[in-house]
């Protein structure tokens, strides 16, 4: 599955001819890996758009060479979630990291990482991982510390690229990292929207027209609130109405647009529930718009 690129990007002045290596298993990826040097990773599950292009970019600022990992990982889905419908157009994921210069790529099947008969390992950081996503998604950020330890393990990345829209799975990697020592500097990276405020997602794709207008709710919710932080509200019950108010609102159709999971305002750092913005916070919003669970967050500076 190797293929030829040709690439501006590096020496805008000779176009160099560049192979993309694509790995499908361990022992494949570790030699492909050893001809480079440090290296910037970028995790994926695929399903690849302009937020997950802004991460290969970012990622290409910190080292000379890029690797991305498309694998969606069984072990971060409750039994009542998306894994049978989550996208996988795995042909035009590759095209992307193609013209993206990508220089390796892994594309492990489940059985590579989770091998019959090797032994379960549990990552979990409780102090992180039982509020927010984790209250509504048991099990989830487990099954991504899992993953994300053994790719960094195999991978062997010296900056390792996380969104900022996945905020609670930032902090939590960040902790991980931390925690386990791995000599690796986490990048966050800014949340990418489309025109209209959305936030990039893979399950947008989801979405049909009426939804996608009604998910729209959800960025809208979050300025509103970071509008009223700057007119000086202080207490952040107040923003959570206001985000509330929002999300519920039955509009035009007459009908409630949403179901929400949560609306919180929470500390970036410890994500433990903040009553007044002295400091920054983070508002943090899940919500389901049919039957697509969309998540999305904004941090918001007091006195800015
Ligand atoms: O954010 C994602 O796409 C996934 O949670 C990750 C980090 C690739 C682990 O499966």
């Amino acid at each position: 599955m190797q293929s030829l690129v040709v690439l501006g990007g590096r020496d805008a002045s000779t176009y160099s001819v560049l192979k993309m290596i694509v790995a499908k298993t361990i022992p494949d990826l570790r030699q492909a890996r050893s001809r480079f040097g440090p290296i910037a990773f970028v995790p994926t599950m695929g399903a690849l758009h302009a937020g997950h292009l802004s991460l290969i970019q970012t990622a290409r600022r910190y080292a000379r060479d890029v690797v991305v990992s498309i694998f969606v990982n069984p072990t971060q889905f409750g039994p009542r979630e998306d894994l049978t419908r989550y996208p996988r157009p795995l042909e035009e994921d590759l095209d992307l990291c193609r013209q993206a210069g990508v220089e390796l790529v892994f594309v492990p099947d489940a059985g590579e990482i989770y091998r019959v008969g090797s032994p379960n390992v549990v990552v979990d950081l409780p102090e992180l991982t039982q509020t927010l996503e984790g209250r509504h998604r048991p099990g989830h950020f487990q099954g991504v510390c899992q993953v994300v330890a053994k790719l960094f393990n195999i991978v062997q990345p010296q900056y390792a690229c996380f969104g900022t829209k996945d905020f609670q799975q930032l902090r939590v990697i960040e902790a991980m990292t931390e925690a386990l020592d791995f000599p690796i500097q986490i990048v966050p990276c800014p949340t990418v929207r489309e025109p209209d405020g959305l936030a990039m997602s893979s399950r947008n794709r989801h979405l049909s027209d009426d939804e996608r207008s009604r998910a729209l709710n959800i960025n809208r919710a979050l300025f509103a609130a970071d509008a009223e932080a700057r007119a000086g509200a202080q207490v952040t019950s107040k923003l959570v109405a206001t985000m509330q108010r929002m999300l519920l609102n039955v509009g035009r159709l007459g009908h409630v647009p949403m179901s929400i999971d949560y609306v919180a305002c929470v500390d970036p750092k410890t994500l433990k529930l903040v009553d007044t913005l002295t400091a920054p916070v983070t508002c943090a919003i899940a919500a389901r718009v049919g039957s697509t669970r969309l998540i999305d967050n904004l941090t918001i500076t007091p006195g800015r």
